[in-house]
């Protein structure tokens, strides 16, 4: 009998990964909010002990989640990044947190989690060692799934530091096969092309939306606005390999927000979320949730932004042209009225002219052309900024150096009836 069974799943597990990870998570892009952009690998609890990698930190991001609205808007994953592990396996091989600062253990901060109604992250990686040196999965991979799953982990966050990128492709397939054994849905976080597209490699998208939820493309990001462009720059060079593999259950991942840190102004922390937004990036913020400005944190919370990006058709936009130095954007949304499609048009600007450039366009030039018209609203600054454009009007918008401009495009129906106006 167990072998019959045991036979049957195994049939299921083969004929149905044609169709991509099905384990029922993730038909949205993932929202929460992970600490290494902003926290990184700070272990020093006794000079910092507001700051460092520990229990208390993530305990306190989860209050502000639940407490400043970003779990109403939809942020519900805390996330572990590297740096929580001893140094040591214990005497079971299994992993376990840094005693000194995580005392009650993995499994008590998860319970807090989830008390508070959001979910648990983990991190850890498919090589010899993590990035910083902590414990790596790679003789331990069935062990690490079944110990996450005993902790109650919602999200795991798989990197591959101290790896061969040659055998990724089996490492993290496998991961997955131990993942889905242990019975208990995790999102799961790949990293494998990060290592081997830098090297112009190009990673087998095919094989990975079968293992994995989402995975980091490309380099990391960092506090600064130019490490933001030059990844988005890479997603619009590659849109035509890539973009297709996005969608429900399944994601591109150009890394975490760093808006409401250092390094972003306000206007390139508007860039960062239009291009997230397009994307259908994940929205994993990295951020103080204690000290974040009200001005950062709007643009976080902006719920039209969020709706763009949760779209539930999950179509990553492309770049659709580039004109004077400003960058269209679009993004195909659900809604249709008609039979027409709406659309989200990100503008970004790579100007560094001082002066919000007026830059004119046609939605007929980013192929659009419902021949009724569009409304227009801008998001960030929420206002209608055309009730009625025809795709070959001219339209001029005028874009803040190095700044954004997100726009949503509503179709009109072919006859407006007077009397609902
Ligand atoms: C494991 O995989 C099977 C087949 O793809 C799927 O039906 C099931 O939901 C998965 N379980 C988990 C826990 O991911």
């Amino acid at each position: 009998m167990p072998g019959i069974l045991g036979l049957t799943i195994c049939l299921i597990f083969v004929t149905r990964t044609v169709y991509g990870l099905d384990n029922g998570l993730a038909l949205t892009p993932p929202m929460g909010w992970m600490h290494w952009q902003r926290f990184r690998c700070l272990t020093d609890c006794v000079a910092y002990p507001d700051d460092c990698v520990s229990e208390k930190l993530f305990r306190q991001m989860a209050d502000h989640l639940v407490d400043d609205g970003y779990k109403d808007a939809g942020y519900d994953y805390i996330i572990i990044d590297d740096c929580w592990a001893s140094r040591e396996r214990d005497k079971d091989h299994k992993l376990q947190p840094d005693p000194k600062r995580f005392p009650s253990g993995i499994k008590a901060l998860a319970d807090y989690v989830h008390q508070k109604g959001l979910k648990f992250g983990i991190y850890a990686d498919y090589g010899t060692h993590t990035c910083a040196g902590y414990p790596g999965s790679i003789n331990h991979m069935e062990l690490d799934a079944k110990t996450f799953a005993e902790w109650e982990v919602d999200y795991l966050k798989f990197d591959g530091c101290h790896s061969d990128i040659l055998f990724m492709e089996i490492g993290y397939t496998l991961m997955s096969k131990y993942l889905n054994q242990t019975g208990r849905p995790m999102v799961y976080s790949c990293s494998w092309p990060a290592y081997q597209e830098p090297l112009g490699i190009h990673a087998d998208y095919d094989k990975m939306q079968q293992v994995c939820n989402l995975w980091r493309n490309w380099d990391d990001v960092d506090d600064a606005w130019p490490r933001v462009t030059r990844i988005i720059n890479w997603f619009s060079e590659n849109q035509d390999r890539i973009a297709k593999y996005s969608g429900p259950g399944h994601w591109n991942d150009p890394d975490m927000l760093i808006i409401g840190n250092y390094g972003l102004s306000y206007e390139q922390a508007k860039g960062q979320m239009t291009a997230w937004a397009i994307m259908a990036a994940p929205l994993i913020m990295s951020v103080d949730l204690r000290t974040i400005e009200p001005n950062f944190k709007s643009i976080l919370l902006n719920k039209a932004a969020i709706a763009i990006n949760q779209d539930p058709l999950g179509i990553q936009g492309k770049l659709v042209l580039r004109s004077n130095k400003i960058d269209f954007w679009t993004k195909p949304l659900s809604a249709t009225v008609d039979g027409s499609k709406s659309y989200a048009i990100g503008l970004l600007s790579n100007r560094i002219d001082g002066f919000p450039y007026r830059v004119k366009f046609t939605l007929a030039q980013l192929n659009m052309t419902n021949t009724n018209g569009y409304t227009i609203r801008d998001i960030f600054d929420s206002v209608i900024v055309s009730p009625i454009v025809k795709p070959h009007e001219v339209m001029y918008i005028r874009v803040k150096p190095s700044g954004a401009v997100l726009l949503l495009a509503t179709p009109l129906p072919s006859i407006i009836n007077v009397n609902s106006v």
